[in-house]
């Protein structure tokens, strides 16, 4: 059965129903095979969707441009530095303005209050491109990976190691939504925001999955099917960097914990990674990998997002 979307915006995996993020995936896994046959529909012909960035960006920035324009609407990238936000305008004042032009706002931002702001002040869907709190687009386009790598989500084991953060909130939605076993493992004092915790265990309790938080990593990567990490300092917090670095050391998705998981585990880092320092050049380059399925895969369930909520 198909939901509609039109006229929600996505700003956290939490808000939807696992029938309406399988009806995302299913989308996004039809408009790669159409996009594939060098069939691209023009499902937002003539439609215009600011893209706006308080923070840099390479694939967000970049596949949200290709997806808009593959979808038939023209990408307005709007930099924050020289918006007249930069001088003082508010975000509510920014939301009314933009929803008089576009037909949706697609934004990355430092707090996750702007993106309700801007959804709460303004009238058209607002999709968020990375807050403090979440990545959804980012999980949402790993999820559909992780089909196709192993043919379905539910009880698959997703181990994530490292800094309990934004993409580590999303996979926690966004694995106890589809019957997913997700174990995090963080230093102390780096563990995900409690209030996502209990979400996502409220969630895995009614799909059938389950959810482990721990301070051990290997704990967390046996019996894995997916191992997952993201850099230890996100943008933000770069100050932290060194200190963050010696904490977080025993966390590295190294070959060592690789080995300690299933044998046909893959690997996945929403990029960019810092070689090194989360992963090994030996892993993300290695047979387990699976970075730039997981980059591609932003661009089709994208299209799919924007062509079901805008
Ligand atoms: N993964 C991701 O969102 O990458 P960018 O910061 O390059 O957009
Ligand atoms: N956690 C990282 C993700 C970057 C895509 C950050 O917020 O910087």
């Amino acid at each position: 059965m198909s939901v509609s979307l039109k006229g929600r915006s996505f700003l956290t995996i939490k808000d939807f129903t696992k029938e309406e993020l399988e009806e995302i995936l299913a989308q996004g896994e039809r408009l790669k095979l159409d996009h594939y046959a060098g069939k691209d529909e023009k499902l937002l012909n003539g439609k215009s969707i600011g893209v706006i960035f308080e923070k840099p960006s390479t694939r967000t920035r970049v596949s949200f441009a290709v997806a808009i324009y593959q979808l038939g609407a023209q990408a307005l990238i709007l930099n924050t530095s020289n918006m007249q936000l930069k001088r003082g305008e508010t975000v509510a004042d920014t939301g009314r303005v933009l929803s008089r032009y576009l037909n949706g706002i697609v934004a990355r931002v430092y707090s996750h209050k702007t993106l309700e702001d801007l959804r709460d002040y303004g009238t058209v869907p607002v999709i968020n491109a990375l807050s403090d709190y979440t990545h959804p687009c980012q999980i949402m386009g790993d999820l559909l990976t992780i089909k196709e790598k192993k043919g379905h989500l539910e009880e698959i084991k997703i181990a994530y190691l490292g800094d309990g953060n934004n993409v580590c909130h999303s996979i926690l939605f966004g694995a106890s939504k589809f019957g997913m076993n997700v174990a995090v493992a963080t230093p102390k004092g780096y563990e995900p925001k409690r209030d996502v915790v209990k979400d996502a265990e409220r969630f895995a309790k009614e799909s059938g999955g389950s959810v482990l938080i721990t301070n051990d990593p290997e704990e967390a990567v046996k019996d894995a099917d997916v191992i997952y990490t993201d850099v230890w300092a996100s943008m933000g917090e770069e100050a932290e960097h060194d200190e963050r670095v010696k904490v977080m050391r025993p966390y590295q998705v190294n070959d060592s914990i690789v080995e300690k998981a299933k044998r046909e585990v893959i690997v996945m880092h929403c990029l960019p990674a810092h070689r090194g320092e989360e992963i090994t050049d030996s892993v993300i380059d290695g047979p387990h990998s699976v970075v730039f399925d997981q980059a591609e895969n932003r661009l089709h369930i994208q299209k799919a997002i924007l062509s079901l909520l805008i």
